[in-house]
């Protein structure tokens, strides 16, 4: 199906592709390429993210259901397998394939008329009907329908060491969804409470919330889940490669919080309760069955950003007096970036928001070209911020976080950073991300951040709109940056999307992979890489 061409879109900047409705491209594609790709980059990109918006509804003709927040787009899922050049491809050859991961949900939405299910990041309803989009049904029993899990994207869960792996996605919702790693068929729903654990009956893990984003470190990964109620806890746990949970901490809070993120260093995980408030203890969420109704607008310039300090090492699990808790200014962030050891100190950098009202700012309407009323602003965006937390072992109960840098102008401003994965829980120099200069209804360029400086280089082309960028290390490398980006751009005036490969260090293009006519990825939020 072409999509419409747009007549009107602000500032001359055509993204509305974007968020549009897909097909699935099921049998693989090969893509136009121009330039060479390079030869250490072999291996699959992931995507997952948006990849329909409204559900025609059969019983109603003409009518269609209208996905109001950017967050509660249908699942799509996108494979590129990348080859490096050959006597048969000497520029290297791309093949893209992707599938839809909700067509269970759309039906439901079809068969209630538009109005089912259960709960969701940003659903307006004047009658407040249950419905699922962001988030998936939750019941007692762990039994899910209609998920629309698609958030961030795994191809080796668990954890992200080789060896026997699944492709997985996630979500903000206590809900994993398995793909078929070739088709990218959904083939299993599970929550983290279904797995072996070492909570015995407790069911600690049996929450309605967990963090889109795990940490990974030595073959194990770690989350959270959170439980509303009287007296809402968080527990914090690791997962083995033998799917066993361990539970690390449980931790009692009076605020629970939207946290789509959280920090860990070799030493502690820092789960960062920035000011993203459910109210009445959570119970809004469950009975709004959405995020946005449920969380505090009102900002409170006097309420302290809270960073619990948990001990990786268990000692915490029956002793709570092992947790430390810092405090800040009130701040709003969707991503954590990397954090470190440093002699008794931790480091934390993360984009750090000065409110929360983004939040309500990522509606459909708001972001697309055509239905825009203006353009992203910088001051829109996150900027690069470091954290403090110092003499931890030595602080009693409570400390005090110190800003120690942020990127001083709105133009730096950074979303979905990335960085070396080699660097993980340890220094990094280097951060790449997405940047709006104001030009574009929705961010509109990549950036790559050099922290100890604050300088910036940038890659940006008029009605280009790129998406999270993604390092690949050169082998034979010897800098942090010695590397390729790879980032999934829609060319808004060809109105196609392409798979664009940039040199890391000058974050200039060497290579791109262009779909067919009309053939969109739509603005998602996360990706990952498998080289071979
Ligand atoms: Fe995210």
């Amino acid at each position: 199906m072409a999509h419409a061409k747009p007549t009107t879109h602000v500032n001359n900047w055509p993204n509305a592709a974007g968020f549009g409705d897909l097909e699935d491209t099921a049998t693989p594609i090969s893509l136009n390429i121009t330039g060479k790709i390079p030869a250490y980059v072999n291996g699959s990109l992931f995507r997952t993210g948006p990849g329909s918006y409204t559900v025609p509804l059969t019983n109603k003709p003409g009518q269609s259901y209208k996905v109001y927040h950017w967050f509660d787009g249908f699942a799509q899922f996108h494979k590129f397998d990348i080859s490096p050049p050959s006597p048969d491809y000497p520029n290297g050859r791309v093949m893209y394939r992707s599938r839809s991961g909700a067509d269970a949900l759309k039906a439901d939405i079809d068969k209630h008329d538009g109005s089912p299910v259960s709960a969701s990041f940003g659903y307006r309803d004047p009658c407040k009907t249950k419905f699922a989009k962001f988030f998936t049904r939750y019941d007692r029993n762990d039994s899910v329908t209609g998920a629309n899990v698609s958030v961030t994207i795994n191809p080796r869960f668990p954890s992200t060491m080789s060896g026997e792996s699944e492709l997985v996605v996630k979500t903000d919702a206590n809900q994993l969804l398995k793909l078929n790693g070739e088709t990218l068929e959904p083939e299993d729903r599970f929550t983290w409470g279904s797995l072996k654990s070492d909570d015995g009956k407790k069911r600690l893990l049996d929450g309605p919330l967990s963090a889109a984003h795990s940490c990974f470190d030595s073959g194990e990964e770690f989350n959270y889940v959170c439980n509303f109620g009287p007296s809402p806890y968080y527990t914090i746990f690791s997962l083995d490669r033998t799917r066993t949970t361990k539970i690390i901490a449980v931790i009692h809070v009076s605020q629970p919080g939207y946290i789509h993120s959280f920090f860990m260093t070799k030493k502690y995980i820092v789960l960062c309760l920035w000011q993203a408030n459910y109210k009445y203890r959570g119970l809004a969420f469950l009975w709004n069955h959405n995020v946005l109704d449920s969380i505090d607008r009102t900002w409170n310039p006097n309420t302290n950003t809270q960073w619990y300090v948990i001990p990786r090492d268990g000692s915490a699990r029956h002793d709570n007096s092992k947790i430390k808790v810092f405090n800040s200014p009130p701040f709003f962030c969707f991503h954590t970036i990397n954090a470190y050891d440093e002699g008794d100190d931790i480091v934390l950098d993360l984009s750090q928001f000065k409110d929360h009202e983004i939040l309500w700012k990522f509606t459909v309407e708001a972001l697309r070209s055509d239905t825009a009323t203006g353009v992203l602003t910088p001051d829109d965006g996150p900027r690069y911020t470091r954290w403090r937390l110092p003499n931890v072992s030595k602080t009693k109960d409570h400390g005090v976080a110190v800003l120690e840098a942020q990127s001083s102008q709105a133009a730096d401003n950074i979303e979905l950073p990335t960085y070396n994965p080699a660097k993980s829980l340890t220094k990094h120099k280097y951060v790449y991300g997405i940047n709006t200069a104001g030009n574009s209804s929705f961010f509109e360029r990549l950036v790559k951040l050099d922290v100890d400086t604050l300088e910036t280089k940038f890659w940006t082309e008029k009605g280009y709109s790129p998406s999270e960028a993604l390092f690949v290390a050169d082998p034979n490398g010897k800098q942090e940056d010695d590397g390729v980006l790879l980032t999934v751009v829609l060319d808004g005036f060809e109105n196609r999307s392409m798979l664009v490969i940039l040199d890391a260090r000058t974050m200039a293009e060497l290579c791109r992979a262009t779909l067919p006519a009309d053939k969109i990825v739509g603005f998602g939020f996360h990706g990952s890489v498998l080289m071979k």
